[in-house]
This record gives C-alpha cells, structure tokens and sequence, in this order.
C-alpha cells in the first residue's frame, strides 16, 4: 500500500508590487524555498506559496502619476517579480496575486462570512492612517506623532467604515500565546505583540474604507472597498481555494505550517490574522515566524536613501548559489543582519572558494591524476579514517534540528564543519606522498574515496541552498542521483567503492576584494531621491525627508532657529506602558528643570544616561507623549536600527550654545 506523504505548507508575505524587489525583500523568498527544498528531500508534500498584493491607495496614487490603470501597472511589476523568483531559482510555488478574480470573489465572501456572524460591524472611522504603510493607528500607537512602523507623517481620516470586532479577541490572543508558544517565534516577538499592542488594549479594526476604489468591493455596500490587509492576508487560504473554486486544496494543505514574515508585519500575522480566523471558525496556522531585516551599512534599505542592493546584479556578478548561500550563511534568521560588500565577498572567498570549492576540485583532480578518474575497489580503510566516517553519520540528526527551528545558518555550519574536517583530512593522509609509493596506492583509493563520500554528504545537505552547484558537485563526484536522497546522508559509504569521477568547471573563483569593492561601489552610487509626488502639508515634506535621511538645503538663517543646547541629565526613567518611550528630566543651566520625553528605552537603560550630558533642542513646541510633557528633543543618530544618543564631554557647562 503506498503511503501518503506528509504535507508541508510554507508562505511568504505578498509583496506590494511598488517598486523593484532589493535583496531584503529576497531574503525572505530564499529563507522559503530553502524550506521548501528541504522538506522535498525529506519526502514531504510541500505547497509554497508567494504573490503579490496589489490593492490600495499606494497604488492607486502610483498608476494614477503614471497615467495607467492600477490594473496596468500591477501587471507590470508583477512580472518583473515572478522573473525576479526565475533568476533566484525558486523552486515550484503557487503565486498569488490579489487581483486575481478568484481571490477577489473569495474576499467577498469572507467578508460578507463575517458580517452575518457580527463579526463585522458599521460605524465611523476617526483616527490616523500611514498612506504608505496602508495602516491604521490609534493616537497611542503612533511615536512622536507619526507611523510607529516607518517613522512618516500620518493622516486624520474620519469615514464611515466597517468595523471588525477585532478588540473582543485579547484574551483568545493572550491564550494562544500561553499555550501554544510555538506559535510565534522567535520569542522576543511575543513579548513585543504582548506589551506593545494587546495589553494596551486592542480596539476594533476598521476594515474597509470609501476615500478610493483600488480593492476589492464589499458585494452588499460596494462604496466601500475591504481594508488591504483583510485582503492581503486572506491569500493564505484562497490560494488554497477557500471560497473559490479555482483551486482544491484546502483540506490538504490548511493550516499552514509556518508563515514567513517581516518583523514589521508580525503584529499583522500574529494579531489581526489569528482573530480573522478565530472570527471564521478557521484553524490556525501552526507557526508564524518573524525574521530580521537585512540593512545596508547599517541602514534600512530603502529606494529613497539610495541604499538599495539589486539581487540581479549580485547573482549576475558571483552566481544565485552563492548569494542565496550568503543570505542564509551569514544572518541567523531572527535578528536583523547588516549587509555590506565586503562580508559578500569574503564569505564567498572564504567558504566557497577556498573550503567548499577548493575541496571538490582537489578531490577530483587527485582522483583524476592517481587513478584516471575511477578509483580501484580494493582498498585499504586505516584508524584515521574513523573521526571523520563518525562525523558524516552523525551530521543528519544535527542539520534536521537546526533546519526544524529555521537555523538556516546553524544548518550550514554544521555541514561546512565536515568541509573544514575534510580540508584537515587531506592534509593528515598527505595523498602526495601515498601515490610515491606502489604499496600504499589501497590505501590511498581509500583516503580519496572518503573525500568523495564527505563532498557527497555535504553537497546533499547544502542542495536546498545552492541547487545548481550541488547538482554539479554531485555530477563531478559521481554521486547519481539515486545516492543523494536525504535519507542516504544517514550513513556514510553510500558511493560504490569504483566510483568514477568528470572533471568539471571551477564551482566558485576567487574574487578580487579590492578591485570587486570598487566596481560595487560605482555600481550602487545612490540615486536621486524620489521625488515628492503628492502635495505634502506644510512642513511635511521637510520632515518626511528628515526622516528619511534626505535633508533639504536651509540658509544659514534658517539652522539660526533651531536652539541647541548642552544640558544634563538628572532624573531619567521609563513611560508607563510604553516601552519606547523614556522620561529624562534636564538641568539646561536656566534653573527650571525641563522635562523631555524620548524615544529610546530601547536602546538605553534610564540609569545609563543619568549624569551624562547631551544635547537638546531648546525651542522645540512643547509636545505630550503618552500624557506626559515633552519640552524638546535630543539629539541622537539613527545607527541601524537603534539610536544612538549624542554624549558631549561633561567638561561643558549645561545651558551652553551649540551652533
Ligand atoms: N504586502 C505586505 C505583506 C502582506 S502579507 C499578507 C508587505 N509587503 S512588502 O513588499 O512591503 O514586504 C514584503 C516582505 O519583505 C515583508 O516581510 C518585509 O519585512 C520584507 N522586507 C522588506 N525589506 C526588507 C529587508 N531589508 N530585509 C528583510 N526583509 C525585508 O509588507
């Protein structure tokens, strides 16, 4: 009787067809079909899904300036994504798209779902709206006065709006967390949705809007289109044909396994998501996994800084493998990674061409040169060889744990430790000195044979990072498909002891660091920044470039007006239910305390700062945050994704000016 395979259900987010993809947006897509090639060989039924997200105001706007349809200019970037996924050889997926008329007549249907259960309910909207996030905020939720997410101005809206009952769901959420804590990882995100958003309390959702027409409309009030990320996350299940017709395969594949997202949209997926479903009756997926964000230099890549890595040219320049490799090698997967040039092509250099493929090409060309490519199947094993046959049977256990908590970089460790062994091998059995001698020509088919069979095991385990180099690997070790199953990693002596060998191309080159440095460098020279296309409000625009590190020319006169000065600080202490927010009371040398609230308790622990001096701008209007007085700012630099406070030497008196 043939037994049915496990199923394996993995998703990425939809991407906003907004503009070209950067490496940051791959990271994700890669991280998947990592996933996804993994659990193949492991003999799972795998569906993996990704699309496209395609409704909104954003994009609206965007086809309006282009003077296309919304329709029209979706389709275009759309297919410069799925060619995108093509060139970084992702492996076979479902893609969705939101505009896709099956998911749009699924859309109705949920919606209208949860509007007979209550679930949804009509009311009016007044509150704040991120245009380019497509977020709603609470007047709590926004810092300083603006989107929590991406630092930019919001809006007031007030319309008449369906409301989903999202509020009356904190206590499921808060269970869901305490009884299944695999639910969300890693674990830090937890506390982040805990404290930030479910403690302080959840108000309902507003879930449609009538201010644009870009969506999908409400079948019974069709002024109102539904809110993008009703839309947006129900792909989950519509691309498996809930509520539709076009596909079948709900049953088979919900819940998901895991969902892979940003850590800026967990609150999304570990929130609104679960309550959608819990409002439907639906299960829940098994695990939603939010992972870092890969920044530049240590900055948030974005289009407007200029700052953005083009996965093409680098795959075009070192190979998919190898970047794919990168992505995965070099950031463990929960935490934010800095991206920089020179860890490319060192870790390339490094890992790739010396251990990697240096390995493969000594190994054949010795196999080559002593034995004319086939070795003899006599040979003579030696106690030497045991450490490294107990490493190879060992590695499968240590590689599928790392795997199954999404330690891609831990998994890769693991398997290029037995690379480095192998490297070490070579040199302990010295085959240049066993070929010298008739006698010791079993032996060293033996030694070489063990090469082979480590390069097998490895090139198995790194297949679902680097498919193609594997496969050639594979090719020139003589390793027939049959013998690179997963399962053959179990023990070591898979390959037949005659195993014949094919020269082939070198896998990785070396790269010129300093020469490849510079042709980087005029390769990425920062754009122009976009630019404004919309009329801000005054002053908007100022502040929306300030945010993003695009400064405008002022007049001398006009930095005349800013009052900088050095002040002390005396009291420091944490906001009340905010764990952004720090209270910091200021000696500014005029003998009234000033009292500053600042936006660092993430970075900084309240006694860190007492004693220390800053700078802070005196004249600023006088602003409340969470109920408290702030009378000004201080300086700080944006570093990554932290700040990082402007410290002057304690020698300066406080109140002094600084110009
Ligand atoms: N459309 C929404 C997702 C809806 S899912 C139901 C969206 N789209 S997005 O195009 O803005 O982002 C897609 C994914 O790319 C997000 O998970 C986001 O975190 C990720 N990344 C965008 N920039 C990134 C980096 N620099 N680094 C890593 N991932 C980043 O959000």
């Amino acid at each position: 009787m043939l037994m049915e395979k496990p199923t394996f259900y993995i998703t990425t987010p939809i991407y906003y067809p907004s503009s070209n993809l950067h490496i940051g947006h791959s990271y994700c897509t890669v991280a998947a079909d990592v996933m996804a090639r993994y659990k193949r060989l492991r003999g799972y039924d795998v569906m993996f899904l990704t699309g496209t997200d395609e409704h909104g105001q954003k994009i609206e706007q965007k086809a309006k300036e282009a003077g296309v349809t919304p329709k029209e200019y979706v389709d275009k970037v759309v297919a410069g994504i799925k060619d995108l996924w093509k060139l970084m050889n992702i492996s076979e997926h479902r893609f969705i798209r939101t505009t896709d008329d099956y998911h749009e007549e699924s859309i109705k249907k949920i919606f209208k779902k949860l509007y007979d259960k209550g679930e949804i309910y009509k009311g009016t909207y007044k509150g704040k709206y991120c245009t380019p996030c497509e977020s709603f905020w609470t007047e709590t939720q926004l810092v300083d006065g603006k989107c929590p997410d991406c630092g930019r101005e919001v809006i007031d809206a007030e319309e008449e709006a369906y409301f989903f009952r999202l509020s009356k769901y904190a206590d499921r959420l808060l269970k869901l967390y305490e009884e299944n804590p695999g639910f969300l990882e890693p674990k830090s995100r937890v506390n982040e949705m805990v404290n930030n958003f479910i403690k302080p309390g959840l108000e309902d959702l507003c879930v449609s809007r009538t201010s644009f027409t870009w969506g999908v409309p409400v079948d019974f009030d069709p002024k109102h289109v539904v809110y993008v990320w009703v839309d947006a996350l129900s792909n989950y299940i519509t691309a498996l044909g809930y509520g539709n017709d076009r596909y079948h395969d709900y049953d088979k594949y919900w819940p998901a396994d895991v969902h892979f997202v940003g850590k800026e949209i967990v609150r999304f997926h570990s929130i609104i998501w679960p309550a959608m479903l819990m409002a439907l009756d639906l299960p829940l997926p098994k695990k939603v996994y939010g992972h870092g964000w890969l920044n530049f230099n240590g900055e948030k890549m974005s289009k407007s800084r200029g700052n953005v890595v083009d996965p093409a040219v680098l795959c075009e320049r070192y190979s998919v493998d190898a970047v794919r490799y990168f992505l995965l090698r070099e950031f463990p997967f929960g935490t934010d990674g800095n991206f920089t040039n020179e860890l490319l092509i060192s870790l390339i250099n490094t890992d790739l061409a010396n251990d990697l493929g240096n390995l493969v090409s000594r190994t054949v060309t010795m196999v080559m040169k002593y034995f004319d490519g086939k070795l003899p199947a006599q040979q003579d094993s030696d106690p030497m060889d045991d450490e490294l046959i107990a490493m190879v049977n060992g590695l499968k256990d240590k590689v599928e744990a790392q795997m199954e908590a999404f330690q891609f970089q831990n998994a890769i460790a693991e398997t290029m430790k037995l690379v480095s062994r192998t490297n070490k091998y070579i040199d302990e059995t010295a085959p240049w000195i066993l070929c010298k001698d008739e006698a010791k020509k079993g032996r060293l088919a033996a030694v070489l044979y063990n090469m082979l069979e480590s390069l097998r095991v490895a090139s198995i385990f790194l297949t679902p990072v680097m498919p193609a180099a594997c496969e050639e690997i594979q090719r020139q070790i003589g390793a027939s498909p049959e013998l690179c199953t997963w399962e053959s990693t179990q023990s070591f002596g898979q390959l037949p002891r005659d195993v014949q060998v094919s020269r082939g191309m070198n896998l990785f080159p070396r790269i010129n660091m300093e020469k490849e440095l510079a042709e980087l460098d005029k390769l990425m020279k920062p754009e122009a920044p976009a630019p404004v296309k919309s009329e801000p409000a005054p002053g908007a625009k100022e502040k929306k470039e300030a945010a993003e590190g695009v400064a405008s020319i002022i007049s001398i006169d006009d930095f005349a007006k800013v009052n900088l000065r050095v002040a002390q600080v005396v009291e420091c202490e944490r906001v009340e239910k905010s764990d952004k927010l720090l209270k910091i009371q200021l000696d500014d040398g005029t003998g009234t305390p000033r009292q500053v609230v600042s936006g660092i308790a993430a970075w900084y622990q309240p006694e860190e700062l007492i004693g220390k001096k800053i700078i802070v701008v005196a004249n600023l209007k006088p602003a409340k945050l969470r109920g408290q007085l702030s009378q000004g700012m201080l300086l700080a630099a944006d570093v990554g994704e932290g700040a990082s406070v402007i410290f002057v030497s304690n020698d300066i008196p406080n109140g002094s000016k600084v110009r």
